[in-house]
């Protein structure tokens, strides 16, 4: 793999200022933004009110935790535009989480917020190996998913040249990519297992392709799968997170040069993490769920949006800013069985040291009697077929000494298992709803 650092010179210069700059910056941009989230969305206004706080009480950074969460629920109950802090006719787009949960939510930007987004997107791409001049495959869905747009926005930034193909038609994926020669890929780790099955389908050599970084995100993934994808495709992998509700993609990413982590561009997103279950924030360095408050946006302020995303900050290394671990996942996908906790990250880590399995997988939740079940649904390496038992006595084995649980481990036939466009379905439950 080639060497890929930016060179120093072509940074922001906040990604390399003094954590007293970042700060000091962080401060007056706090203050600014929890007095227009309360002036001008009467959320805030009423929220601030009930917990006894008014945006003058903030003096220091550490003042933030006197304020109120914001949850998911808060969005839905002012769908669609009751959240937004500009008239609607100053909006310049919006995008909606796909609302397969119930109500969609929706989020919005002023001009000035797409060149917001725009500007931490080009920092992340950068941050990935890219530089102006090179071609980038899109392949993150366009539409109201924020990834295709997202993405489009900082590739113009940054200067590349986008081939926006979205998700989907996997076959015309490869070509694309064997006829333009991309340098970059921007998709979902899930996808790109796709991708690399099409051009064994093609007979066609990954490794031989002109890719030399991916760019992932969108869903939980583990180092296990940035090495297969690595190796199979020759070329760096990285790590990029955002959330609608927060930006879109480009909140924070990986820094090709080290790959530690996800610096989280703190002179736009303020993180604090909390103890889930009683709302403390915590230090740097402890687990807990990720809290954002947005610092610029103009048409959707954010006010500790409790991201549900599981995680800990860590001190910068490339940059000044202070990394994220990479997510272990959502505290809605962790999964409690017969009392132990546990994230579909942790199956596909055990999943990964098994070379006779593919990649893919899926895990079902059901009720037998009183007790919940848990089966793993993956597949055999094309040609693996006749290691089919030692795998599965294999996996069954790992997931129990390793995560602590005992569960169903079922190998069907290589395509047996949903494939995905965009973010993988993890977990399949058809557990009754009590
Ligand atoms: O997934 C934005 C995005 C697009 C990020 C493309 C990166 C690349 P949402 O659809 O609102 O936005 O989903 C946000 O996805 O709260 C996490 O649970 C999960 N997620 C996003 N990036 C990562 C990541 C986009 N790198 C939700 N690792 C978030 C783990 C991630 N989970």
């Amino acid at each position: 793999m080639k060497d890929l650092t930016p060179t120093r010179a072509s940074l922001d210069p906040i990604e390399i200022a003094s954590r007293d700059e970042i700060a000091a910056l962080q401060l007056s941009r706090l203050k600014w933004s929890l007095r227009h989230a309360y002036d001008n969305v009467p959320h805030y206004k009423a929220a601030f009110e009930a917990a006894g706080v008014h945006p003058d009480d903030l003096h220091s950074l550490s003042d933030l935790s006197k304020f109120p969460f914001t949850a998911k629920s808060d969005l839905r109950a002012n769908y669609p535009f009751g959240m937004f802090a500009v008239p609607r006719e100053q909006v310049a787009r919006v995008h909606a989480s796909s609302g397969t949960t119930g109500q969609p939510t929706v989020v919005g930007y002023t001009k000035r917020d797409l060149e917001t987004w725009g500007g931490v997107v080009a920092r992340s791409l950068r941050a990935s190996g890219l530089r102006p001049g090179d071609m980038l495959h899109n392949a993150y869905g366009y539409g109201l998913f924020t990834g295709g747009l997202g993405i489009n926005l900082g590739s113009d930034a940054l200067g590349l040249t986008t081939v926006p193909i979205s998700g989907g038609m996997t076959n015309r994926q490869v070509r694309l990519i064997e006829d333009f020669r991309p340098k970059g890929i921007t998709v979902t780790p899930s996808y790109a297992l796709s991708i690399l099955e099409e051009y064994a389908a093609q007979g066609l050599d990954p490794r031989a392709s002109s890719l030399e970084v991916g760019i992932f995100g969108a869903e939980p993934w583990t180092n296990a799968m940035r090495k297969q994808i690595e190796d199979a495709f020759d070329m760096h992998a990285v790590d990029i997170y955002g959330l609608s509700e927060v930006m879109g993609p480009g909140v924070a990413n990986e820094c090709v040069e080290t790959k530690d982590g996800l610096h989280v561009w703190e002179d736009h997103f303020y993180p604090e993490i909390i103890d889930p279950n009683t709302g403390e924030v915590l230090p740097d360095g402890a687990v807990g769920e990720l809290v954002f408050t947005s610092l610029t946006k103009e048409a959707f302020p954010v006010i500790r949006y409790r991201t549900r995303d599981l995680t800990r900050l860590l001190p910068g290394t490339a940059r000044s800013m202070r990394r994220m671990e990479k997510v272990t996942g959502r505290s809605d996908d962790m999964m409690i069985l017969r009392g132990v906790n546990v994230f579909p990250t942790q199956i596909e880590e055990q999943l990964l040291t098994i070379e006779t399995l593919a990649p893919h997988f899926q895990i079902e939740l059901s009720r037998q009697g009183a007790r919940d079940e848990m089966r793993v649904l993956c597949e055999a390496m094309p040609g693996a077929e006749a290691q089919v038992r030692d795998a599965q006595m294999a996996l069954v084995h790992k997931i129990k000494t390793v995560v602590g649980v005992t569960v169903r481990v079922e190998i069907g036939a290589p395509g047996s298992v949903a494939r995905s466009q965009g973010k993988a379905v993890r977990i399949v439950d058809t557990r009754p709803k009590d």
